[in-house]
């Protein structure tokens, strides 16, 4: 028989204060330490929270080093900062600096990769930079440098020592393929933020998610583009998203898209081409796949529209990836326009989902998408019927619809 232990008065720890009555407790605002780069901030929820740590994962090679000392030069002086190098020489960083025009900052440098010494010389800062966690050393553990028994430990560490010393830390990690080799993925829960580097090879936007945060909302998004001299942010990313458009070609359609708490106006570009393939190749680019797929079934079946002799390529431009349903309309409509060759009103913008008996239906934040769209000047707005609009824009039209044959109808 399990017996089951009495409560009692004499509980060890009951009497030391370590339970607390939550309406008792005061609420001390955390302060925050701005970065002075606005997108950055806007990611973090208003800066960094001093003694919190930072995850910043992404591809090799995607901007991390390159952002991690833009951002402790833009704090300069007001924190005091060290950049630990795990990969790169000191001279390496310098270069890297020359480069960015930076290299008159004094900013701590050091090329190191054994945890022990970095930890020594942690208490003496306000913020430091580890590039990247994979290169660091745990001497305790036999396993190689980025291993994930290596890769757990340093992060354990130094997550405890710079809570101790109220030190915030900016842990860079590369994301890699499964393997030996251990990625952010394994350290998301330690940390107190996590931030994502996203961004296409081939394209010059870069973007900074945010799926974690302890001290603030997720999924705000913060939009950046290289060049020769580092990140420059993007105050109006609608309008770098639209650039190089071109207006009058069948397939191109524009989407209000709500991404990381904010409207953000993108090209969805639809292209179908006959084919003589038993199973015609559908791509997608920055969408979901199989959410293509769907609406390609929905097409069909609801919109009496044949697309199985055709080969179906989707495409965000500017390598965005817009993961919301409420992309639906605007990918079927640049479907449709390409299939037909007609160019979709180039005035126009349009957002909704739809669903499977082909309804049309309301998403978030129509209001908000349609003041976005107002200020890039467009002119016409093709939305779910069921979307409530109590202000609408001066001078904007508005299109409703409520099925998928009425977007085809108003199409062709
Ligand atoms: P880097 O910051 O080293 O990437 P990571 O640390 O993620 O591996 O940047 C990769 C390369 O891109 C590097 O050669 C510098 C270049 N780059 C620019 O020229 N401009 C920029 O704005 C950025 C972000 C990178
Ligand atoms: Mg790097």
């Amino acid at each position: 028989m399990v017996e089951i232990e009495k409560p009692s008065s004499q509980n060890r720890y009951l009497n030391k204060n370590i339970v607390q009555k939550l309406n008792s407790i005061t609420s001390g605002q955390q302060a925050r330490t701005r970065t002075n780069i606005a997108e950055l901030d806007r990611v973090l929820g208003g800066g960094v929270v001093p003694g919190s740590v930072i995850l910043l994962g992404g591809d090799p090679g995607i901007g991390k080093s390159t952002l991690a000392l833009q951002w402790l030069v833009a704090q300069h002086p007001a924190v005091k900062s060290l950049y630990v190098s795990g990969e790169e020489s000191i001279q390496q960083i310098l270069l890297r600096a020359k480069r960015l025009g930076l290299d008159n900052t004094p900013i701590d440098l050091v090329s190191e990769n054994r945890l022990e010494v970095v930890i020594e010389i942690l208490p003496n800062y306000e913020m430091i930079v580890i590039d990247s966690i994979q290169a660091l050393h745990a001497e305790g553990i036999s396993s190689v440098s980025g291993s994930i028994s290596q890769v757990r430990e340093v992060a354990d560490h130094l997550t405890r020592c710079a809570k101790a010393n109220g030190v915030s830390v900016l842990i860079i990690g590369h994301v890699t393929k499964e393997g030996s080799i251990a990625g952010p993925k394994v350290l998301e829960h330690m940390v107190d933020t996590v931030l994502y580097f996203e961004g296409d090879a081939s394209s010059r936007f870069r973007l900074i998610r945010s799926f974690k945060n302890r001290f603030g909302s997720i999924n705000e998004i913060g939009v950046f583009f290289i060049t020769e001299t580092g990140l420059k942010e993007i105050s109006s990313p609608s309008v770098m998203f639209l650039s190089g458009r071109n207006r009058e070609a069948p397939g191109s359609v524009v989407l209000v898209a709500y991404e990381g708490n904010r409207s953000l106006l993108v090209e969805v570009q639809g292209l179908l081409d006959k084919t003589n393939l038993s199973n015609p190749r559908r791509l997608c680019v920055g969408l979901d796949s199989q959410r293509v797929i769907l609406l390609l079934a929905i097409l069909q079946r609801h919109g009496g529209i044949s697309i199985s002799d055709q080969d179906v390529f989707v495409n965000v431009a500017g390598g965005l990836k817009v993961s919301e349903s409420g992309a639906d309309v605007a990918i079927v409509s640049a479907i449709i326009s390409s299939l037909t060759n007609k160019p979709f009103p180039a005035d126009t913008v349009c957002f909704g989902e739809i669903g499977l008996a082909g309804e049309i239906r309301p998403v978030q934040r129509g209001e908000e998408r349609l003041h976005e769209a107002a200020k890039l000047g467009f002119k016409r707005a093709l939305l779910p019927d069921g979307n409530k609009v109590s202000e609408r824009p001066p001078k904007m039209e508005i299109v409703r619809v409520k099925e998928i044959g009425e977007i085809i109808e108003w199409l062709v």
